[in-house]
């Protein structure tokens, strides 16, 4: 069963398809030239089901995700006489698709692209929502542009060859979605965690639709993260610090992260310890971590850079029940007694 879901951004509209199988892609093509780009261990596992097109392979891992990187994809788009009525499609996870969006979006002003996500983090987040972009002198996805994709198929199959901390990493933004925007969708996960561990195909669709419809139901209010948008970062503001200063996979730190801005919802007299203790334990059941070794000082110092931080006031994503998230200011002085107790 295929499900379709439409993000409408101010650059255009784009459709999602949940369960489309990437050897469908030629169906979504327009006809003309495709180029396609990819990673070397997509390329591996599915190269051979890819339709007929010229293929760029970009290096594995964010130190690829850069202008360098956007640089040879522009060379190679050269050689390959690339025109404005050339076609491209990133096929990978995240990092093919947020450099995929980029590159074509960029290039001679722009050309139509596409994905087909095979990661659940690109499925269930990267590919939604028309953020592109690379990192810059560390600080992530500095450079981009908003730009909606024209289609994102989202394999469910091609899941079965994802890593186990890959599938952790979407697994982590699933409960995200379901925290800050829907309590039944919350309850379905508790209800089905062996089946998600089992990848049933049924369970993963129903996640990879739920998930997609709650992000674009927010990228369709708020496209460029002026208010409703940066619910979505409900668990990533301490997330990115503990990545940043620990070293540790993306979903490892939104996994602790979410369980200390619910505890932090908690002391603010927001949502209850019991809802605190519901999102810990299932967490705890999706093989996520709920709690780290860090140095509160570190933390507190890479909260200072964050880059959404405005001034000395940090938007914080909290918890005023599981399904329910609210935004509000702390300065980066409340975050630091917070974090380091006696400050
Ligand atoms: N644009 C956005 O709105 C947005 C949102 C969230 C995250 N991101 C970005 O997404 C990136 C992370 O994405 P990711 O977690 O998909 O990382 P990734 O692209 O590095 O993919 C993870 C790993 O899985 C491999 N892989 C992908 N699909 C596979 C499959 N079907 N079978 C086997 N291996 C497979 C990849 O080769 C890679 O080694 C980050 O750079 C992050 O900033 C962007």
């Amino acid at each position: 069963m295929i499900q379709s879901i439409v993000v409408e951004g101010r650059t255009g509209s784009s459709r999602i398809f949940v369960g489309a199988s990437l050897d469908r892609l030629g169906d979504h093509l327009p006809g003309g030239r495709t180029i396609i780009i990819t990673d070397p261990n997509v390329e591996r596992l599915y190269g051979h089901r890819f339709p007929p097109a010229d293929v760029i392979t970009i290096g594995l891992g964010e130190k690829h995700k850069t202008l360098a990187t956007i640089q040879e994809i522009f060379d190679r788009f050269i050689e390959l006489e690339a025109d404005r009525t050339t076609f491209v499609v990133g096929i990978g996870g995240g990092i093919v698709g947020d450099v995929t969006g980029f590159a074509a979006s960029t290039y001679m002003r722009g050309l139509e692209f596409g994905f087909v996500a095979s990661s659940l983090l690109a499925q269930v987040d990267a590919t939604v929502g028309g953020k592109n972009g690379v990192n810059f002198k560390g600080y992530k996805n500095m450079v981009g542009v908003f730009n909606q994709p024209g289609f994102v198929l989202a394999d469910i199959e091609m899941l079965k060859t994802l890593p186990a901390e890959e599938i952790a990493c979407g697994l982590a933004e699933i409960v995200k979605h379901a925290c800050i925007k829907d309590a039944g969708y919350f309850q379905y996960i508790e209800d089905h965690c062996d089946a998600i561990g089992r990848l049933d195909p049924q369970v993963m669709h129903k996640l990879v639709h739920d998930s997609v419809v709650i992000k674009s139901d927010v990228v369709n209010q708020d496209e460029r993260e002026a208010g409703e948008r940066r619910k979505l970062n409900f668990g990533h503001t301490i997330g990115h610090a503990l990545e940043k200063t620990l070293g540790i996979s993306h979903g490892t730190a939104v996994s602790v992260g979410m369980v200390m801005a619910a505890r932090l919802s908690h002391q603010s007299g927001l949502i209850d310890l019991s809802a605190v203790q519901r999102i810990e334990n299932l967490l705890t059941r999706l093989h996520l971590p709920v709690q780290i070794g860090f140095d509160p000082l570190a933390v507190f110092e890479a909260l200072g850079k964050d880059k959404k931080r405005q001034g000395d006031k940090i938007k914080f994503v909290l918890l005023e029940s599981i399904g329910r998230a609210r935004i509000q200011d702390f300065t980066i002085e409340e975050l630091g007694r917070w974090l380091i107790p006696g400050k």
